[in-house]
């Protein structure tokens, strides 16, 4: 119950220093430059040479629990997330049935205090019809509503504009919303099937779901909220064009408006459709090199706030279809640390950067209490990394029910070495420990 964290880079709110961390029943008691063992009973870790981050939250996560578990379940998708330096996480509606009830809500709660390694929580989805569930949300129990404003997997479109209103209008809670716009996207896509049949190449996947799908729908959703006062946070930005509708002139806790970018539009660009191929198929699409570009300053300038990963199993079968029948989506959350650590060694992103993106601001955005900081008081959620021990991902060290990574093939310089969630020390260099057996996450509290 007591660990002692000695000699480590502390990475925390813009600042990296030597010191240790003491750790008692789950919480950080003390953060100083030394600290002496304070009795017998201490499990003490040396970290000379790595650095401490506080674990990370990711906001959008999709674990497939209930009915799609063939891809993934929350046990799965929580174990993969622990061994990639994730310590909480927030889970979409489009499962099997859909997360459109306070019931099927709490389902899942209950599902993921049972399974699930990381803390957790879930959103609910909006649909055109039941605004009434929306009301009954508990602000300070469920992270927030989810709306596809565009379809993806899953069927959740609405698309009804006076519901749309009373949601934004009504809704207790943050509203998340994936913003393609679904008129443009049939439109493209039946063009395409005109000229090729069903032989569209992937490489027009960025067409189909065009840079204006992406525009109009999150220009309209940066609308509606301005004239309704409600709080949106648009999830994963793919395009440059769409940056506009966000701002970096105010500090985070006083945004109404705020942006998301995941991981696999910092990673890739559409010259990737070639090797790649529906492997890389996500909504909205990767896009241009331009877009790809733009996403990475836009984060560093503070114009978008969060980094996710949006991670979205598939079977590799369900993957390898023709561009019309593969499914978008693709598995992320042991992948994602490692990848923004890689983008620091290529000096394109601050350890700082990317605490602050990934642990710090989904904490203050959601208002998410005791998490996101290595803080005296906090929830001890921590990750230890080495940044220079390579390693290459493959099939063999792949943690995802799917059985596959987008990834595959890469070698990346860092790695994580130890995951703690609520001081229980789960993973250890590339093993889960005994604990993992026993421990669990939390819910996740919200202090609204
Ligand atoms: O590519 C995607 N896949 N985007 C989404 O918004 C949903 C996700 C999924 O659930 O497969």
């Amino acid at each position: 119950m007591k660990t002692l964290i000695k000699n480590a880079k502390i990475v925390n709110e813009g600042k990296i220093f030597e010191g240790d961390v003491y750790i008692e029943h789950g919480i950080i008691v003390e953060v100083a430059s030394s600290i002496s063992m304070k009795s017998n009973d201490v499990n003490v870790i040396d970290a000379e040479g790595k650095h401490l981050l506080p674990g990370l939250i990711d906001d959008q996560v999709h674990f497939r629990e209930p009915g799609l578990t063939h891809k993934e379940t929350i046990a799965t998708g929580a174990r993969a997330a622990v061994a990639g330096g994730i310590t909480s996480f927030i889970e979409m509606p489009n499962t099997n049935p859909q997360t459109t009830t306070i019931e099927r809500l709490e389902e899942k709660m209950s599902i993921a205090e049972r399974d699930s390694l990381a803390n957790f929580s879930f959103m609910l989805g909006g649909t055109n019809d039941n605004l009434e569930e929306i009301k009954k949300i508990n602000p300070t129990q469920v992270a927030g509503l989810k709306l596809f404003l565009g379809s993806s997997t899953g069927n959740m479109l609405v698309d009804d504009e006076k519901v749309l209103e009373k949601i934004f209008k009504n809704s207790p809670v943050i509203i998340s919303a994936h913003c393609e716009d679904e008129n443009t996207i049939k439109k493209n896509t039946q063009a395409h099937v005109d000229e090729y049949g069903e032989d569209i190449p992937i490489e027009k996947h960025p067409i189909i779901r065009s840079e204006e799908a992406c525009y109009l729908s999150s220009s309209n959703a940066v609308k509606l909220a301005k004239e309704t006062g409600a709080r949106l946070h648009v999830f994963h930005l793919s395009t440059a064009k769409e940056l506009n509708l966000f701002t970096s002139k105010k500090p985070l806790k006083d945004k109404k408006i705020t942006a998301e970018v995941c991981i696999h539009h910092l990673w890739f660009n559409d010259q990737d459709y070639a090797a790649k191929g529906t492997h890389i198929k996500w909504n909205p699409a990767v896009k241009t090199k331009k877009d790809q570009k733009a996403l990475l300053k836009a984060l560093n300038d503070n114009v978008l706030d969060v980094l996710a990963t949006d991670h979205a199993p598939h079977t590799l079968e369900e993957k390898n279809n023709s561009y019309l029948k593969a499914p978008s989506g693709g598995p992320l959350v042991q992948h994602a640390l490692p990848a923004l650590l890689q983008f620091h060694h290529q000096g394109l992103l601050s350890l700082e950067k990317i605490v602050e993106k990934a642990c710090h601001n989904p904490a203050i955005l959601f208002n998410i209490s005791q998490r996101g900081f290595i803080k005296e008081g906090y929830k001890a959620d921590l990750v230890l990394v080495d940044l220079n021990s390579p390693w290459t991902v493959n099939k063999e060290n792949i943690l995802y029910k799917c059985g596959w990574s987008p990834f595959e093939g890469v070698s990346f310089n860092s790695r994580i070495t130890h995951t703690f969630v609520n001081g229980n020390l789960l993973y250890n260099n590339f093993k889960f420990t005994n604990l993992a057996k026993s421990c669990r996450g939390e819910r996740l509290e919200f202090e609204r």
